[in-house]
């Protein structure tokens, strides 16, 4: 299982030192919200690009207008840009889904904790890089699991789906497992792990991508 650190419970004011703490984690998380699609909001472009990253990020866009951020996300070179499935619907996904991949990027599309994964139609699994199966509403870090996000890991397999999957809420040192045994291949992991002290934060990553 790979490891994709969220950022957004770092602390901030000391963020160099956090990002230190998780570069051995395969990627960043980085969970972008607008206060429309969530009511939260968090970060873009203009916080992001005076940031130095030691390991690839991925950009979780929970926005109602995803297609006004795939520039931005582009220039600050993500690896792979991810929107919401309920923001769009199919015919807009499939387009933008088209437009990520023109651009030289994994495109990869979010199912919300509450969403019947159906929304996803076989056009969509087609052509998506990246399924991010979320197992909390949108929106907050620190929530509880839904386990039911196993059972729509293992349907997305049984689909067919050979893309990557990935899970995305309260992950934790309980869950991944079953997570990795269902068909994930990289958990995001917020608060279980930026709760932690940084000193500890390297082997507790390294013992959940060994679950
Ligand atoms: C929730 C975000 C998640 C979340 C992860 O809307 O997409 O990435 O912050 O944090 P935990 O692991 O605390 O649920
Ligand atoms: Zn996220």
């Amino acid at each position: 299982m790979k490891i994709a650190p969220s950022i957004l419970d770092a602390d901030f004011n000391n963020l160099a030192q956090e990002l230190d703490s998780i570069k051995n984690a395969d990627l960043i998380h980085l969970d972008i919200m607008d206060g429309q699609y969530v009511p939260n909001l968090s970060f873009g472009k203009a916080v992001l690009k005076n940031i130095n990253f030691p390991i690839p990020t991925e950009a979780h866009l929970m926005v109602l207008n995803p297609e006004n951020f795939v520039d931005d996300f582009v220039e600050l070179g993500v690896k792979t840009l991810i929107f919401h499935i309920e923001a769009t619907g199919v015919p807009r996904a499939l387009k933008l889904l088209q437009l990520i991949k023109s651009r030289g990027i994994s495109a990869g599309i979010s199912v919300d904790g509450y969403s019947d994964p159906d929304w996803l139609t076989d056009e969509i699994l087609d052509l998506a890089d990246q399924i991010l199966v979320m197992s909390v509403k949108s929106g907050f870090g620190g929530q509880q699991f839904m386990p039911v996000s196993i059972l729509k890991i293992q349907d997305l397999r049984d689909r067919g789906f050979k893309g990557i999957i990935e899970v995305d809420g309260g992950v934790n040192d309980e869950n991944i497992q079953d997570l990795a045994e269902a068909g994930a291949d990289i958990a995001v992991v917020g608060s279980f792990l930026l709760k932690k002290s940084r000193e500890k934060r390297a082997e507790i990553i390294e013992k959940l991508r060994n679950s």
